[in-house]
């Protein structure tokens, strides 16, 4: 699979197959996106949370391309009332099969709701988000804290690739997230939600430097192959 970077906490996958998976498509808004909303093609949406920076343009891409939905519930019935036409709801801790591949829903330490109207609506718990297919295990940690229940996933899986906040101020910042990454031990450990506001301006290698071998800064528009 191939996956790129995006900016801020957004990637893309394309399978073998040529599925597409897109998470957190925080795009139009995000001041630091190489992509265009309206030009992106996917046939997923995966979001790890109800957070104005994640969602982003979920609906209008959704619509678009008739993707699926790929969050927790309520997440799912938000955008359903949006007349999103396919969701698929899971909740932390569950895993489903898809035809691409197997999602599981991990635990964040974070909070989720969105803001619209001036009104907060509740979007269900934060999460992060396990992506297995093709053999290979990607991680997506949302906007998690450190918190030692990460050792289990660690334990449990076999990550090739950790996509982890280091911003701080929302998130953990570089020091806690390398803490992080060694109790999840994947093969490459990646920054992300850093650089895109000045509240959350970090220095990447402050991250990499606690991971000789493992952290790996990836550019906004590069592309891994696992
Ligand atoms: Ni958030
Ligand atoms: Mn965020």
């Amino acid at each position: 699979m191939k996956v790129t970077y995006h900016g801020h906490s957004v990637l893309s996958v394309v399978l073998e197959d040529g599925t597409r998976l897109l998470f957190d498509p925080f795009i139009s808004e995000n001041p630091v996106a190489d992509i265009k909303a309206e030009d992106v093609e996917t046939d997923y949406i995966l979001v790890t949370h109800g957070h104005s920076d994640h969602v982003g343009d979920m609906i209008e891409i959704a619509k678009k391309n008739e993707a699926t939905i790929i969050s927790i519930v309520e997440i799912c019935q938000y955008a359903e009332k949006k007349q999103v036409q396919k969701t698929h709801g899971l909740n932390i801790g569950g895993v489903f099969d898809f035809p691409f591949g197997r999602v599981k829903l991990t635990h964040a330490q974070h909070s989720s709701g969105y803001e619209e109207n001036g009104e907060m609506i509740y979007m269900g718990e934060p999460a992060g988000i396990l992506l297995q297919a093709e053999g290979k295990t990607i991680y997506h940690a949302g906007d998690t804290a450190d918190f030692s229940d990460l050792a289990l996933l660690g334990e449990d899986y076999q990550i090739d690739l950790a996509f982890l906040p280091i911003g701080d101020n929302f998130t953990m910042g570089p020091k806690e997230a390398a803490r992080a990454a060694k109790r999840l031990k994947p093969k490459q450990a990646i920054p992300i939600h850093y650089n895109t506001f000045e509240l959350i301006q970090q220095d990447p290698t402050d991250f990499t430097r606690e991971l000789p071998g493992v952290g790996r800064i990836m550019e906004i528009g590069e592309t891994i192959e696992v």
